[in-house]
């Protein structure tokens, strides 16, 4: 069993009542409940705590039925293996109670039986992994019950499909919870290797000089995926690849990557650097997007069979500042495509003269790359051109490389939801995201949202449409 060794000046939470809404969903099973366990196992967790699974009284589900549910989740999915003392007092602290936005009074129960098994002063954590069409009520629910005080909220995305449902959202939270019991989770951010660039830019004086128009000359934020939908069709009939992928993960890993250092990592100054390079997004225009969709999503379960809804999207994004006017942000994410990758790269302008021949094996592109696989454990890979040993002067392509898995404790790894319940239960809402800035990605989203390019077929194992050449030309797509 592997267990994690707390890293000495790690932060143990305050004592908390945990609820799960959405505990018998595929989030709850596949991330979350192992998540939590894995932070027990490595003494992350508060001293004295109690987690309620909550969900629908259809699911019929109740304690003894939720531990079971709980002990597989960790056994399929979880790092740590669902035995021994660890498991025996995790087990202990779960319970069930059925959430009803009409019928509270269960779950009002079961909170204060948490609380009291505890004793003292107790934090509340709401964790609403549900459907996007119950979030509503849920946080209605949690605020006419008075459940929400001295408590947290964790709210999941999608944050609306557009700037009407995002504000009407936002205004049902603003109604119900504080801005500072908020805690919208972006899981990207936190991936190890996506903090890692906060560190590589700002930490360092290797990169950060050259990180802007002067030098850069384009930037790839490149997310295939081999998944399908995987059953999820209605789900992804309402929001496709734009809205599940592009608003929610990339623009924030773009704006790591894009902004101005922060005077300090406390939540106000870092996400005030995070808003700016939203505001500076200029609104995409459509005709620097290409939508795609595999062949044979029209027989997916759930899905219209005339159905418009992309499984792809590349674009090219444009960050309108005096540090980046001009160079072209390209993303792309898909499913069913060749690979599955998360992988920034930045393109280093070429030197202004040519001095040296090249190998006839060098590539044909002589600026460097710095290229960042953000896929856990993660590693950094600059790409330079070296002599070739030998009698000419001649050059190839070289690679200096760093891997998270050799360089450190690879023990002391938090998944990225981990890692983000325990800054939630923390209350450091720097790695989260902010209602102004969701509303005002949904502006710059809305050219796109508004007037659509046709979906263009592609076939599965493959790298999207065609077209895609296009969007980066006279760049090339740097994957595969
Ligand atoms: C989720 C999307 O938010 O992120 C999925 O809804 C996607 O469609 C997933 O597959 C990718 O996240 P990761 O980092 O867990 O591979």
């Amino acid at each position: 069993m592997s267990s994690l060794p707390v890293q000495q000046d790690s932060e143990v939470p305050e004592d908390h009542v945990i609820v799960l809404f959405g505990a018998t969903g595929d989030l709850a099973k596949r991330k979350i409940i192992p998540g939590l366990f894995h932070l027990a196992a490595a003494g992350l967790l508060p001293k004295r705590y109690q987690i309620i699974g909550s969900a629908p009284a259809a699911f019929g589900m109740g304690t003894n039925a939720f531990r079971a549910y709980a002990q597989d989740a960790v056994r399929q999915f979880g790092t740590n293996a669902p035995e021994g003392e660890v498991w025996d007092q995790f087990e202990a602290s779960l319970s069930f109670a059925v959430a009803d936005p009409d019928d509270v009074a269960e779950l009002q129960r079961a909170v204060e039986d948490a609380e009291a098994a505890i004793g003292g002063s107790v934090r509340r954590l709401f964790h609403l992994a549900v459907p996007p069409d119950a979030v509503l009520a849920m946080v209605q629910m949690l605020g006419t019950s008075g459940l929400n005080e001295n408590s947290r909220v964790i709210c999941e995305k999608p944050f609306g499909v557009d700037l009407a449902s995002a504000r009407e959202l936002n205004g049902v939270i603003k109604a119900n919870f504080e801005e500072t019991q908020v805690f919208r989770i972006d899981h990207f951010l936190g991936k190890e290797s996506i903090d890692n660039i906060l560190a590589l830019r700002f930490a360092n004086r290797l990169f950060e000089p050259l990180w802007n128009r002067d030098h850069v000359c384009f930037v790839q934020i490149d997310v295939p995926e081999t998944l399908s939908i995987e059953n999820r069709g209605g789900f992804y009939e309402e929001t496709g690849a734009f809205r599940d992928m592009v608003v929610s993960h990339l623009f924030q890993v773009l704006a790591f990557l894009a902004m101005e250092q922060p005077t300090s990592l406390d939540a106000g100054p870092l996400r005030d650097e995070v808003h700016k390079v939203f505001e500076s997004l200029r609104p995409i225009d459509p005709a620097h997007v290409v939508r795609g969709q595999y062949d044979g999503y029209l027989s997916e379960r759930g899905v219209a069979p005339d159905s418009q809804t992309e499984t792809f999207v590349a674009l090219r994004a444009e960050v309108e500042n005096t540090r980046w006017k001009g160079v072209p942000f390209y993303l792309r994410t898909g499913k069913c495509l060749a690979q599955s990758r998360q992988v920034i790269t930045i393109g280093f302008d070429e030197p202004v003269m040519r001095l040296f021949p090249m190998s006839k094996r060098a590539p044909t592109w002589r600026g460097n790359k710095l290229v960042v696989d953000f896929a856990d454990p993660g590693s950094i890979h600059a790409h330079f051109l070296a002599k070739e040993p030998g009698p000419l002067m001649h050059l190839d392509s070289a690679e200096m490389t760093f891997h998270y898995r050799d360089s450190f404790q690879a023990a002391n790894n938090l998944e990225a939801y981990e890692h983000l319940i325990l800054e939630a239960m923390l209350g450091n809402r720097a790695l989260f995201t902010r209602s102004d800035g969701i509303e005002r990605l949904w502006e710059v989203a809305a050219p796109l949202l508004d007037s659509p390019p046709p979906v263009e077929p592609y076939a599965k194992g493959s790298w999207g449409p065609d077209s895609i050449a296009r969007i980066v030309a006279p760049n090339q797509w740097c994957l595969p």
